[in-house]
């Protein structure tokens, strides 16, 4: 039996995620803020603690999957701190327990890494600067370019790393999917304008928002052993919306 970590597990993309693999026969640890099998707050030191020490202790033998998908919307530095730093800091802590015939990581990134972003903390963050991006996050006149900062630099970061020794050539596929508007609490629990304006940032052209399921769909896929190929990708999951962001030159 495949076991995974699957961060943000109590709701949204990562709830749904977490039934996806059970139904499939996989056995799942859930991470969250409160209510889940290890509870701990990705912002902080002792919640990546708490999830290291958590997983070990449960998984003495080992994990095959990790899907860091706990994520914030916000225009603060908590959508570096929680979206890039909670993010990185959950695969390299679980990486040297991936023992596994088949291990796969996936990372919850979003379309969000095609808008305009800041480029310091892109930097700050891929140095592995916590603090530096967090004070450049605090004093930014541009707070809402945050969310998608996070997800740009975390996007980078999978693209950096996916290739080397650590990863592909241990037999690791880490890939990241970029999902466009999902109908999760995250933006279901917004006021209807904000709502709409959203729709009107991000275009869905097939079919509209995605739910949390069709998203989970291609999580799972990305987490099974028969993904033995695809690695280092950012696959976007927004109804080909992409193709309209001025990016269809590849
Ligand atoms: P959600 O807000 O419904 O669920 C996020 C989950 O992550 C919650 O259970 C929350 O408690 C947990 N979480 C938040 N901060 C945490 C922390 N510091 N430590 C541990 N857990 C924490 O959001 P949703 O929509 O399911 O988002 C999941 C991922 O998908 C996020 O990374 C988000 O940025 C990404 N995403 C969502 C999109 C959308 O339209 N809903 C679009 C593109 C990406």
């Amino acid at each position: 039996q495949r076991t995974a970590v699957v961060t943000g597990s109590g709701r949204g993309i990562g709830k749904a995620t977490v039934e996806l693999l059970q139904a499939h026969g996989v056995n799942v640890i859930g991470v969250d803020l409160a209510g889940a099998d290890i509870n701990a707050d990705l912002s902080t030191l002792e919640g990546r603690e708490a999830l290291e020490a958590g997983v070990r202790e449960r998984c003495p033998a080992g994990i095959d999957v990790i899907v860091a998908n706990a994520g914030v919307l916000t225009d603060d530095e908590l959508s570096i701190q929680v979206n890039y730093f909670g993010a990185v800091e959950t695969l390299e802590r679980l990486r040297p327990m991936l023992r596994s015939d088949a291990p796969r990581v996936v990372v919850v990134a979003s379309r969000s890494v095609l808008k305009p972003v800041d480029h310091a903390i892109v930097e700050a963050c891929l140095d592995g600067d916590e603090a530096r991006a967090v004070a450049l996050a605090q004093q930014t006149g541009s707070p809402h370019l945050l969310y998608a900062t996070g997800k740009r630099a975390i996007a980078r970061w999978i693209r950096r790393n996916a290739g080397l020794p650590a990863w592909a050539g241990a037999g690791i596929a880490l890939n990241g999917v970029a999902p466009g508007a999902v109908l999760t609490p995250m933006i279901a629990q917004r006021d209807p304008a904000e709502q709409a304006r959203l729709a009107v940032e991000r275009p869905m052209p097939l079919g509209g928002m995605a739910t949390a399921e069709e998203v989970a769909a291609l999580i799972d896929f990305l987490a099974d052993a028969k993904n033995s190929k695809i690695a280092g990708q950012l696959i976007f999951i927004d109804g080909g919306g992409e193709t309209l962001m001025g990016q269809e030159d590849i």
